[in-house]
């Protein structure tokens, strides 16, 4: 299925790859920068115990809220307009101190990913859409999101409490230099001693971990150890495709195990773990 939401980085194109590599065996699925939750949407629930985790309050709030509270999420939202004015005044209000209940925040957040260009929360995109249109998928999304544990924490800390033989760590980390994106509402943005802190961190655990990350010198050589798998991929550049047709985004799927023991297997042999 579908994210209720897109997000910068979200991980649409490339999430039936990424679902496709996961090993056979695990019993607890831990997505690490949650964001809009494209893997986690698109795999199969119902067989491990999932977290969703983010550092951004706000987006797991939204979340919390799509979760729990998610008839008065959808009524908070039926009025909204598509309007700059709106858009100007969901961000300011969200901005400003002062209490507002979480479905209130939860509501001009979501406007805000909504409206604004390209999901950055930052300018309005001037584009047509009706958020009537997003309800069905809230509701769905609140019936995927039943048995998730919410979290918010910064990774290394959710990494520790959530180790152990049969855990899945899927991260999908702010890419080399482009962390600027998630310098927005609510956190303190990524740096280049982050990404050593998460490979220090991920090259601990005892569990598995399935990796992406742009395709970037910096982080080839991060990764670049005995018994750890680079495979490289690519998906279509959506911001170049209105001058280059077909033109490709280079990226990396980096795992701690043999990432294609799933797509050896028969669907009925899957189907037995
Ligand atoms: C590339 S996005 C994830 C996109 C997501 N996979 C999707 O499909 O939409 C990276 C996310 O990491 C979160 N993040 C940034 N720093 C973090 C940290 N220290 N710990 C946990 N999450 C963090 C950001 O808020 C952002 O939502």
């Amino acid at each position: 299925m579908n994210s209720f939401m897109s997000w910068v980085g979200g991980k649409k194109a490339l999430r039936e790859q990424i679902v496709s590599m996961f090993p056979v065996n695990y019993s607890k699925y831990v997505e690490v920068f949650g964001g809009g939750g494209w893997v986690l949407f698109h795999k199969p629930p119902g067989r491990d115990f999932e977290v969703y985790n983010d550092l951004n309050g706000l987006l797991v709030n939204l979340y919390r809220c799509v979760r729990d509270k998610h008839e008065e999420l959808i009524a908070e939202l039926k009025y909204v307009l598509n309007s700059r004015v709106d858009f100007k005044r969901a961000k300011a209000t969200l901005a400003k101190r002062g209490k507002k209940s979480q479905v209130k925040k939860a509501a001009l957040f979501y406007q805000l990913v909504r409206y604004s260009y390209a999901s950055a929360l930052t300018s309005f995109a001037a584009q047509p859409h009706d958020i009537w249109s997003d309800f069905p998928l809230i509701e769905q999304a609140h019936r995927r999101l039943k048995d998730v544990v919410i979290e918010h924490q910064d990774f290394e800390k959710l990494i520790h409490n959530c180790d152990g033989p049969e855990t899945l760590f899927y991260c999908d980390p702010p890419y080399h230099n482009t962390e600027k994106f998630y310098k927005n509402i609510g956190e303190k943005g990524f740096t280049e001693k982050d990404h050593i802190r998460l490979r220090d961190t991920l090259f601990g655990i005892e569990g598995k971990f399935i990796l992406s990350y742009n395709d970037d010198e910096f982080i080839r050589e991060l990764y670049t150890a005995p018994g750890i798998y680079i495979v490289e991929t690519s998906r279509l550049h959506q911001m170049r495709q209105r001058y280059e047709a077909n033109s490709q985004f280079p990226e990396l799927i980096i795992t701690n195990y043999e990432p294609f023991e799933r797509s050896r297997l028969q669907p009925e042999q899957i189907a037995l773990f």
